[in-house]
């Protein structure tokens, strides 16, 4: 049983299905960084080479939905 009020930190790499534009990825941040926001997430998000790495730290029922 997960415990509410410890912080949980999730690291992730995933590959892009296909080339990822500034363009694109301006608004997908600006979605996450909003939603994110509202769940008490923090993290930060890379993108090189057609590679995303991820880290994800909040309550984990909010991380668990994300
Ligand atoms: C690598 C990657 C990381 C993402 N991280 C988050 C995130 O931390 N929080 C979030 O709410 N959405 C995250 N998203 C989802 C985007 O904000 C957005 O909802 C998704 O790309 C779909 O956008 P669309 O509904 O406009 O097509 C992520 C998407 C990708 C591809």
């Amino acid at each position: 049983m997960p415990d509410l009020h410890l912080l949980y930190c999730l690291i992730y790499c995933s590959n892009a299905s296909r080339a990822v534009h500034e363009v694109t990825l301006f608004p997908l941040l600006r979605k996450a960084r909003h939603y994110n926001q509202q769940a008490n997430i923090s993290g930060l998000l890379l993108y090189a080479n057609g590679q995303f790495l991820q880290v994800l730290e909040g309550p984990e029922p909010a991380l668990s939905d994300l």
